[in-house]
C-alpha cells in the first residue's frame, strides 16, 4: 500500500511496521474488505470442486479465508495467493501451514504474474486493483489473460468509506501547508473499474457492476473507538505523508478524528450507539466472466 514511511512518527510506526501493520489491517481496513469478499461469492455460482483460484492482492489471505472457512467449503481446490507486501505474505502463511490450506503464497506484482495463460477458473482481486499501474488496467489484462474460458473474475473497489472525511478533516487542520494529494484516478462512481475491465478484453455482456454496503460495528464504548481510530489514523495518514509535527500532535489528531467521525452522522455512513460505533463502507464489483 501507498503508504509513507519517512519521518514516521514513533506512535504510528507502532503500529505500521512488520507484523504490527497486519495486525492493525486486519482490526481495521479488512473487517470491511472480508464482508465484501463474504457478499461478492454470492455473486458467483458455487465454486466447482477442482477449481484452481487466483487470491490476487491477497494481503494476509481475506479471499482464501473466506473460501474455506465456509462451512461447506469447496472440495479439491487449489489456492494461489499473491501480494507484494512481505509481512501480509507471512502472516498469510503461518496461517495456511497452521490451517493446512491448499494454498501457495508468492511475492508477486499484480502487473506481472508468473502464472501462464489460461490457468485460472476464478481470479479474485478484492480491493486490490486500484493499486495497480495504468489506473489499473496492467492488472486486469493479467486476470484476463490468466484466467481460463468461461472462468469468473470478481474485482473490486472502494465507492465510498465513512472514516474518509474525517481523515481529510484532521489532514486539513493539523497539516494545512501540506494539500492532501489529490487521487490520480476517479474510482468512486464505479464508471472506471467497468471501462478497465473492458480496456482489460472482458466483454461487456458477460460482466455484471453492482454497488453494495458493508457495516463494522466498533465496539468497547470509548476507549475502544479511540482504539480503532488511533490505528485508522496510522494506516491512513501515511498516504499523505508524515510531517514533522505528527509526533507532537498525535494525541491531539487522534482525539480530533474520533470527534470528527462521531459528528458524522447516519446519512453520511455512522451511527453512534450504546457504547458502540457503526460505520459504513461501500463497494463497485464488477463480476466478469471470460
Ligand atoms: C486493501 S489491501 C486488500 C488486501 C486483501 N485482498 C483484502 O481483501 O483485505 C490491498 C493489497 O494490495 C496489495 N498490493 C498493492 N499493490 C500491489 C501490486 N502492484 N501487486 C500486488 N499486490 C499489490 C497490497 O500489498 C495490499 O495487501
Amino acid at each position: 500500500m501507498n503508504i509513507s514511511q519517512d519521518a514516521i512518527p514513533p506512535q504510528a510506526r507502532a503500529l505500521i511496521t512488520g507484523a504490527a501493520k497486519v495486525a492493525t489491517y486486519e482490526s481495521t481496513g479488512e473487517r470491511v474488505t472480508s464482508q465484501f469478499v463474504e457478499h461478492n461469492l454470492n455473486l458467483i455460482p458455487a465454486i466447482a470442486p477442482g477449481s484452481i483460484i487466483h487470491d490476487n492482492a491477497c494481503g494476509s489471505g481475506t479471499v482464501t479465508r473466506a473460501i474455506l472457512t465456509n462451512p461447506s467449503p469447496p472440495t479439491n481446490i487449489q489456492i494461489y495467493a499473491t501480494d507484494i507486501d512481505q509481512p501480509f505474505l507471512d502472516k498469510f502463511s503461518t496461517d495456511a501451514t497452521s490451517n493446512a490450506w491448499p494454498v501457495t503464497i508468492s511475492n508477486q506484482r499484480g502487473e506481472a504474474l508468473s502464472f501462464a495463460d489460461e490457468t485460472f477458473t476464478h481470479s479474485f482481486t478484492n480491493i486490490g486493483i486500484i493499486f495497480f499501474s495504468s489506473a489499473g488496467l496492467d492488472g486486469a489484462k493479467e486476470i484476463q489473460r490468466t484466467l481460463k474460458p468461461g472462468g469468473f473474475a470478481v474485482v473490486n473497489c472502494w465507492q465510498s468509506v465513512a472514516w474518509q472525511p474525517a481523515v481529510f478533516a484532521v489532514h486539513a487542520h493539523f497539516r494545512s501547508k501540506h494539500p492532501f494529494p489529490a487521487p490520480t484516478t476517479n474510482w468512486i462512481d464505479g464508471k472506471h473499474i467497468r471501462k478497465v475491465m473492458l480496456d482489460a478484453g472482458f466483454a461487456e455482456e458477460k460482466m455484471k457492476v453492482e454497488a453494495s454496503e458493508a457495516w463494522i460495528k466498533v465496539g468497547g464504548g470509548d476507549a475502544g473507538f479511540r482504539v480503532w481510530v488511533e490505528k485508522t489514523w496510522a494506516y491512513l495518514a501515511g498516504i499523505a505523508g508524515w510531517f514533522e509535527d505528527d509526533e507532537k500532535d498525535w494525541e491531539d489528531e487522534v482525539n480530533m478524528m474520533v470527534k470528527v467521525l462521531k459528528s458524522l452522522g447516519e446519512d453520511k455512513g455512522v451511527r453512534v450507539g450504546d457504547g458502540e460505533v457503526l460505520l459504513r463502507a461501500s463497494q463497485w464489483v464488477v463480476v466478469a466472466e471470460k
